[in-house]
């Protein structure tokens, strides 16, 4: 059968757009096979200098200031929606009416209510959306779903769920976009909870009710000018400040609907921690841990000896999710950027065969659900029940 050409569109050229734009790229070198292939037509950006840069790097046909104009450029069937958070709900909307797939980023949108009218836009254009779930797609995640699922540590327990990083730890890091409750909602929370809530359900299943605290430890943070990232420090001692509006850390104590008790505790300002992102899920009988700055190493303590029973380091190999992708044999780590690969399979795979494959914007809704409780909770000091 011909290879069919699926015209795409980048809308926010920043660290996502880079990362989306590349994975297109480099499907056809990692799933030859699918009937379809990604070229990328036209990328969209509100600051010119970010728009050429990612133009000089992987070569759109066009540059667009404005998003609207790319839903319109023809040849555009798919976009990927890598701007701020404010904007997800509308670009989603716009784009599903213009009866384009969607590939968008966590958390889509500012709100649960923002993620819903995209899921619902989405079904009633009857077009494809995967959501960046990503973290799901480390081989070494999917063994640990495996081996919860087959009960080889037993009936899961509790779980810890840590997604901590250093990038706003500097208390000059510039006041860009995630620091507002307008550009970006909340704080830490659809940042990264939303990545833990995702692998928590991926993992252990949906969330029953939860009970969580927040806070701010860096109030006030140098203004900056457009076209900064979230790594940008501002080197200008005595200049001007502006409030942080949303939490920099949340930690949360949560009960799946199995019964699975859950500490989630994620964190922005974390000197140190660097990206220590990771979970460890308890058994009756055994454990399995992984730490995403060791991607390629699982932990796994199972067996059925209880006592003095060893905790292995295992490293995925061919067989565990899309390994054999990438690699051709156990112990070669793989990379975050291959994980937005298969998500873009992911993605070109639900609009060629018409069904979802990987995170969809359900997803998105229960996480948002989640985060917006965590934020209840936070408020009244109460158990939220979702
Ligand atoms: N899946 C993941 O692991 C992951 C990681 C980082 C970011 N994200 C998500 O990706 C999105 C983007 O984050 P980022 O780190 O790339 O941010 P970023 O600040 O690096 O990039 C955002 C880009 O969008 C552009 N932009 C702003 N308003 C726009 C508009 N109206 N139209 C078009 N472009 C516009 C900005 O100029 C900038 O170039 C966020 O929703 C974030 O939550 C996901």
């Amino acid at each position: 059968m011909p290879e069919r050409v699926l015209g795409v569109g980048v809308i926010g050229a920043g660290w996502m757009g880079h990362v989306h734009a590349r994975a297109y790229a480099r499907l056809p070198h990692h799933y030859p096979e699918l009937g379809l292939r990604a070229r990328l037509v036209a990328v969209a950006d509100t600051v010119p200098a970010r728009a050429e840069d990612f133009a000089a790097r992987y070569a759109p046909d066009r540059i667009h200031a404005d998003w609207a104009a790319l839903l319109k450029d023809p040849g555009i069937d798919a976009v990927s929606v890598t701007a701020p958070n404010a904007y997800h709900r509308d670009m989603a909307v716009a784009a599903a009416r213009a009866g384009k797939h969607l590939w968008i980023e966590k958390p889509v949108g500012l709100t649960a209510g923002d993620a819903r009218a995209a899921a619902e836009a989405a079904a009633r254009a009857g077009v494809q959306a995967t959501v960046g779930f990503n973290y799901r797609n480390f081989p070494a995640v999917a063994r640990a779903r495996r081996l919860i699922a087959e009960g080889a540590i037993g009936t899961p327990a509790h779980a810890r769920v840590t997604f901590l990083t250093d990038y706003a730890a500097h208390p000059s890091g510039a006041l860009t976009w995630r620091f507002l409750r307008a550009q970006g909602g909340s704080g830490v929370l659809g940042d990264l909870a939303s990545h833990g809530v995702d692998l928590l359900r991926f993992l252990l299943g949906d969330v029953e009710r939860l009970v969580a605290d927040t806070a701010v430890f860096v109030p006030h943070r140098p203004l900056t000018a457009p076209g900064g990232s979230h790594y940008t420090v501002v080197d200008a001692p005595g200049g001007p400040t502006g409030a942080v509006e949303n939490e920099d850390y949340v930690c949360a104590l949560l009960r799946t609907r199995g019964g699975v008790r859950v500490t989630l505790e994620a964190g922005r300002t974390e000197a140190g921690a660097q990206n220590a992102y990771g979970f460890v899920v308890q058994g009756g009988e055994g454990m399995v841990g992984w730490d995403f700055r060791r991607a390629g190493e699982l932990t796994v303590s199972a067996g059925g000896d209880y006592r003095n029973q060893p905790a292995e380091r295992v490293f995925p190999g061919p067989g565990d999710g899309e390994y054999a992708r990438f690699q051709p044999g156990a112990g070669i780590v793989m990379s975050y950027d291959d994980t937005k690969v298969i998500e873009a399979a992911a993605f070109l795979r639900s609009i060629d065969e018409g069904a979802p494959y990987g995170p969809t914007l359900e997803d998105a809704v229960r996480a948002a659900e989640a985060l917006e409780a965590m934020a209840r909770s936070a408020a009244d000091g109460t158990w939220v029940r979702l």
